[in-house]
């Protein structure tokens, strides 16, 4: 990575698959990211235990989650793409930042607040430090850019700050990352209620599209989409439904709202909803292809993610160094 570009770090929770909201928001912008910039990908196991996790699920989880990003084309050769939990600059690092970080800063973290009230009976430190090794994360690698959606602001502003600060106190140091925000993106929103933000944790499955769900599957969640009695495509106030089903449409084709609106006219919400189906499972279609095949060779996923881990380890263990000698460590060597 020896090179002019830009540097991009993107953590990725280990829950499974992603949502076709996932996909359309931010992870199709991922392969195209590499011509562009030098891109790190981790898995970020270390981050999913600050939550109550079954071992054998989360190791299921993160090899699946690994996989879907080299089939949503992360090149693993001129990407780094590894566990968190294979490198552990991370944790090292967290542990100095964290000295620079303060009780208060961490108490007003609004992912905080909610995961707290969410998992009552398990408020870990670690959930508390989360952002901390977030921070850690993307300063290791002194990355420039983070991708990263609305909820994590709050992090991301939070790192900026650890970075500021330490370079304030030992001189000028960590790159000061910026957030990453995609040209292109939309907010997708539930099949069955539009007003509420796509999410797999949905209780009704109808109301979510996997991206791994086959084309039988997604077809019939289109089919039984909410949407409203004009039985007209337009886009337009009060019409969540159709609107949602417009700007998914739209990003699978390219296709203008009026160019769809056009092109509908005259016809009815059957007709577009097969349309809309059809259009997300064929784009969909050579991911889950991929998948299938990389799952089915365990040994190239070792290659890969060994490799990942051995070209991120080189590059944070000369962050580390630097910032133990910065502190005032003894020298190891
Ligand atoms: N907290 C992020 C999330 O929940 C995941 C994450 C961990 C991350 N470390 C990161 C994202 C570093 C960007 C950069 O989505």
């Amino acid at each position: 990575m020896e090179n002019e570009k830009k540097l991009i770090f993107s953590g990725i929770q280990p829950t499974g698959t992603f949502t076709l909201g996932n996909y359309i928001g931010a992870v199709r912008n991922w392969a195209p990211l590499q011509e562009e910039y030098n891109c790190i990908y981790s898995i970020v196991d270390l981050h999913a235990i600050t939550v109550t996790q079954d071992p054998a699920t989360l190791r299921k989880h993160s090899m699946e989650a690994y996989a879907l990003l080299l089939a949503c084309g992360i090149d693993p050769k001129r990407s780094i793409a590894f566990f968190q939990s294979h490198n552990p600059s991370h944790a090292e690092l967290s542990w100095v930042l964290s000295c620079a970080t303060q009780f208060g800063e961490l108490s007003r973290m609004t992912q905080f607040k909610d995961k707290s009230a969410k998992h009552a009976d398990n408020i870990n430190a670690g959930l508390f430090t989360y952002p901390v090794l977030m921070a850690a994360d993307i300063l290791a690698y002194n990355a420039d850019l983070v991708p990263i959606g609305a909820d994590q602001k709050q992090h991301l502003e939070l790192a900026r700050n650890i970075a500021q600060r330490f370079n304030q106190r030992y001189g000028d140091f960590f790159t000061v990352p910026d957030g990453y925000i995609p040209k292109l993106g939309a907010r997708v929103m539930s099949l069955q209620n539009p007003t509420k933000k796509m999410s797999k944790s949905d209780e009704n499955p109808n109301a979510c599209i996997l991206i791994l769900d086959d084309k039988d599957t997604i077809v019939r969640k289109f089919k039984r989409a909410v949407t409203d009695s004009e039985a007209c495509v337009r886009y337009a106030e009060g019409k969540d439904g159709i609107n949602n089903l417009i700007t998914i449409y739209s990003s699978m084709t390219g296709k203008t709202v009026e160019e769809i609106e056009r092109e509908f006219d005259g016809k009815g919400y059957g007709d577009f909803k097969l349309a809309v189906g059809e259009a997300v499972a064929d784009a969909l279609e050579p991911i889950r292809t991929e998948y299938a095949k990389l799952m089915g060779d365990k040994a190239y996923l070792k290659e890969c993610y060994t490799e990942g881990a051995e070209r991120a380890r080189r590059i944070t263990q000369r962050t580390l160094s630097k910032v133990y000698r910065k502190v005032g460590f003894v020298d190891a060597r």
